[in-house]
């Protein structure tokens, strides 16, 4: 059984959110008070999600698993989640594994997680200011997101990526100084457009940073080539050069590094999306952006079997919306934040 909606996609990438509960309080993500966090006993155990795991990627042909969270490396039990994962093997072999995250406490844990079966890591960074870190996040911690940047590249965890959300007033100025900090230590650095999923009244069309903004910032200091062949995956590649680079020069230079631009709003890609969510409370949500979602913890508390519960996977798939509708007159907002989907 393959997870196919009615539009051909098939999902194969799935993105699994380990808590709710974050240790920063962006301001576009989390209001300054935190949440209501989920109670304990909502959450599924690890039992419970190695379970729901193994059915996606024996069962379910699914190959790629991201944690996220909240902030996932608040989960304790990360490393034995990432090393059971890690002995799952589907039909298309082993899954890849990776975790987004915020980076906070990855100094200690980067090398035990690689050796535990994590492959690679999204660090979320929107700023090297640390006034500007803090005033954003509402925390002053970012030499120890640099220090866990450092560990995740000595431990070989590889690419590092670093996922910017990009804001008119906030750091929009400072994209090519961000830029010139990640091509320095080999991070491949994506700016995103920021979507509504945050605290309600915090997003703005006409407020946006749009990938066309970002580009042209980008190229007051550096010559951008196109990279083809995106795929499935949210970002739009180029290749880095120095200023003065011609098209043709650049055909025989090895790039200085690459950019991406997760463009979401303004080049929606939802049409090659091959994404499935698993939320902290066991829910299937079949789109960032739905408004309904399947909770398989319950069905697996009430005592479905394995078959059972890849059925209702797959049916909720089947429903998954054509796109997220940002730029419809009609959209409306989840109800979830983005911090209880993972992103
Ligand atoms: P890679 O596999 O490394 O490319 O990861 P990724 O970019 O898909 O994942 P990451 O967790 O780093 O997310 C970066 C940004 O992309 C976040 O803002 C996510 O919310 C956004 N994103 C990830 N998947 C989707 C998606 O299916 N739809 C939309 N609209 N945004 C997504
Ligand atoms: N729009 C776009 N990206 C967001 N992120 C958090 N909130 C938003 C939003 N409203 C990013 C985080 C993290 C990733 C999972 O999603 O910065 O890197
Ligand atoms: Fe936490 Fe991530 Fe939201 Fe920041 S963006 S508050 S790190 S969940």
């Amino acid at each position: 059984m393959l997870l196919k909606d009615r539009y051909g996609r098939v999902a194969k990438d799935l993105r699994v959110s380990l808590t709710d509960r974050c240790n920063l309080r962006c301001t576009y993500c989390m209001p300054a008070e935190g949440m209501d966090w989920l109670p304990s006993p909502e959450v599924l155990t690890d039992d419970e999600l190695l379970r729901l795991i193994r059915i996606a990627v024996e069962d379910l042909g699914v190959n790629k698993i991201r944690f996220t969270g909240g902030e996932p490396l608040l989960r304790r039990s990360l490393e034995d989640i990432i090393s059971r994962t890690a002995a799952l093997e589907g039909p298309d072999g082993q899954p890849e594994i990776s975790l987004t995250t915020n980076a906070l406490g990855l100094d200690k844990r980067a090398q035990a997680l690689k050796d535990a079966g994590l492959q690679r890591v999204n660090v979320s960074l929107d700023t090297v200011d640390r006034e500007s870190y803090a005033r954003l996040t509402r925390r002053d911690r970012l030499p120890q997101v640099l220090e866990g940047l450092k560990a995740a590249k000595a431990a070989g965890l590889s690419p590092i990526k670093v996922n910017t959300v990009a804001m008119l007033d906030e750091n929009l100025d400072q994209s090519a100084d961000l830029l010139d900090f990640c091509l320095e230590h080999g991070y491949q650095l994506r700016f995103i457009e920021h979507m509504p999923l945050g605290p309600k009244h915090t997003w703005r069309l006409d407020q946006m940073a749009k990938a066309s903004d970002i580009l042209e910032i980008l190229e007051t200091k550096y010559f951008l080539t196109p990279v083809g062949q995106r795929g499935s995956a949210p970002a739009e590649l180029w290749d880095v050069h120095p200023l003065g680079t011609t098209e043709q020069s650049a055909q025989n230079l090895e790039p200085l590094g690459q950019v991406g631009i997760i463009a979401s709003v303004t080049r929606p890609f939802c049409g090659d999306c091959d994404r499935t969510r698993l939320t902290a409370d066991g829910a299937i949500r079949s789109c960032l952006f739905s408004l309904s979602e399947t909770s398989l913890r319950d069905a697996m508390r009430q005592g479905a079997s394995d078959r059972e519960l890849a059925e209702l996977w797959s049916l909720t798939m089947w429903q998954k919306p054509a796109g997220h509708g940002i730029n419809d007159p009609d959209f409306i907002q989840p109800e979830r934040l983005m911090s209880e989907i993972g992103g």
